[in-house]
Formats: C-alpha cells, structure tokens, sequence
C-alpha cells in the first residue's frame, strides 16, 4: 500500500494529509496560509509535509494550489487571489521535505479526487465547479484530467459574465468568480442590508455590522429566514446555472460536481441551480440532462486528488 501526502492551499487554510491508494485520509493536518507571503506558503508546506512524513512512510507529496500552474506542474505563474507570481513551488517545496513533489490547480486536483473516489465515479465527461472564494474549474474526460495545452486549462471562474462588471483580482472585470462564489455572496447579501436593514435582521445581529460580515453569517441568516441573504444565495444559484448553461456549450458534459466551501450550503441553492440550468441550457428538450451533484468529499476532495495524482506521477 501506497502511501502519498496530499497539500490543499487554498486562500485562508492549508489543508493536508497522509492518503492511501484508496483514497483514504490516515491522518491530517491543517494550517492557516500566510497568505501574502510565498516564501512562507512554501515552508509552511514543507513543515506540515515533514511533520506527516515522519510518522508515516511516504513516497511523493502533490500539493494544489489555487491558481495558474504550467504544464511542467512545476510553477505557479500567477494566482489571482493569491501572491504567487512565476513561483517555482514544486522545487521549493522538493528541496525542504527530500521526495518528489507534483503541483497541480487546487480545483484540477478537487476534479481528480472526485473522479476517483467521489461523486465523479463512473462518469467519463466530468465537469467540476468549485465554489469557494472564487470559482475553479477541473475537467475529467475518458479518465484523463484535462490541462490544456500550457497547464492551464479548465479556469471556468474567469469568463466574463457582465461586461465591465465587478473587479476580480485577476485584473479583468465582470468574472464569473465575482457573481457565484463566497465572495460575491458576501457582496449581494451587504448591498441589500445597506440598501434595506428591515431585510437582514439576522444576518446584522450575527456579524454586528457588514463590514466583518463572513460566509458562515450569510448562510446562517439564510437558514433563519433574512430576506437579504436568501436573496444573495438566489443570485448565485442563477448565476451558477448560466455558466454551467455555458460550460454546456462547449462541453457537453455527462455530471457536473459542484465542490468548494460554499458547497457546504448546498441545500440553499442547489435544488434552484437545477431548475434555472435546465431552463437556461441551449438546444434542452433535445438533449440528455447532465446531472448536477455536490461533491462527495467535501473539503477533502482537493488534497485526496493531490496524493493521487502524486502516486501517478
Ligand atoms: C483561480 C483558480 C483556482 C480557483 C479556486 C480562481 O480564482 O484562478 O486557479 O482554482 O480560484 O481556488
Ligand atoms: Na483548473
Ligand atoms: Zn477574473
């Protein structure tokens, strides 16, 4: 048995673990992501590795990180919601833990996870959605995860939704990422406290005020019946379901998995996502219906699929 130690670094929590060739987790770890620095990013990857990889007998390590990584799945050359600029992790890292390091986009490596051990299962056309501060993508076709001719393929969060829209912290406006994530949860749900306290009774007593608002209070005030956060979780179902619309377009996929943090809060806005995807999709009546799943593994599926990907390196 195989072991392999997968790394998620996401933009608040760098989540690890010790995985075997089944896809189980035999012991984890989590850390805070010194966000801002990369040179931190990187140690603190190797610290967690080197802590996992003395208690248990690792061959490889795969780490997923959120943002741009080349087809050598060496470099991260550019994070949108991070500081990684021409980073060269998969050395970094390597030289600090001593075994074989492969990088891999955090959502590529979600898509991997589920495809292997997860909601994907069985499914030869698998497109991946992961809905967390900003939106990733990863596709699975015929077994193969697909990257694209430069390692960067499957970065669905970045379509241009609203034209001069929203500024995303990939320098462009109006992405996707800034109308169905976290974020734009965040956004909706304090324009409309704003715009009419009356609507987000709840959710102002939770966070005290909008500005400390966070996901968990939206979500919260959803559940207890706010206007205001019912609302923001309504305009991300739609804005969901017309880029799953969209991804159809262009490729025809058997199941989507929606994953992520937000997923977590599947229950307030799936069962919409469905309706406004079937209504939305191109040529519908004359075309099967892809099935639209929640992840399986939840917050684990990212670094499950890193360890796996680092097996088959
Ligand atoms: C980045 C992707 C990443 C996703 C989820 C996006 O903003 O461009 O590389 O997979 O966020 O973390
Ligand atoms: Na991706
Ligand atoms: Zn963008």
């Amino acid at each position: 048995m195989a072991l392999t130690i997968g790394v998620d670094v996401g933009g608040t929590k760098i989540a690890s673990g010790v995985v075997d060739d089944d896809g189980r987790i035999l012991e984890r770890c989590l850390r805070q992501t010194p966000a801002d620095n990369p040179e931190k990013v990187a140690v603190t990857i190797a610290d967690v590795v080197s802590e996992l990889a003395g208690r248990h007998e690792v061959e490889a390590v795969g780490v997923g990180a959120a943002g741009f990584v080349d087809e050598t799945r060496s470099f991260v050359r550019f994070a949108p919601n991070l500081a990684w600029r021409e980073e060269p992790l998969q050395e970094k890292v390597s030289e600090l833990v001593g075994l074989p390091v492969v990088v891999e986009n955090d959502a590529n490596a979600m898509a991997w996870g589920e495809y292997r051990f997860g909601a994907g299962r069985g499914e030869t056309h698998v497109v991946c959605v992961t809905v967390g501060t900003g939106i990733g993508g990863g596709a699975v076709f015929g077994g193969e995860l697909y990257r694209g001719r430069w390692g960067m393929g499957a970065e669905w969060g970045h379509m241009q939704v609203i034209p001069d829209g929203r500024p995303c912290g990939c320098g462009h406006r109006g992405c996707w990422e800034k109308y169905a994530s976290g974020s734009s949860l965040l956004i909706d749900a304090r324009a409309s406290a704003e715009a009419d306290p009356s609507s987000a009774v709840h959710l102002l007593e939770l966070a005290g005020s909008v500005d400390v608002l966070r996901g968990e209070h939206v979500t919260e005030a959803a559940r207890r019946g706010d206007r205001a956060a019912l609302d923001a979780f309504d305009s991300l179902a739609q804005w969901l379901a017309q880029g799953l619309a969209d991804l159809a377009v262009i490729l025809d996929p058997g199941r989507y998995i929606i994953g992520g943090g937000v997923s977590a809060a599947a229950d307030l806005f799936m069962d919409k996502v469905r309706e406004a995807y079937a209504e939305r999709l191109i040529g519908r009546g004359h075309r099967p219906l892809a099935e639209i799943r929640v992840a399986e593994l939840g917050p684990s599926a990212g670094l499950v699929g890193a360890a796996d990907l680092a097996r088959q390196r």
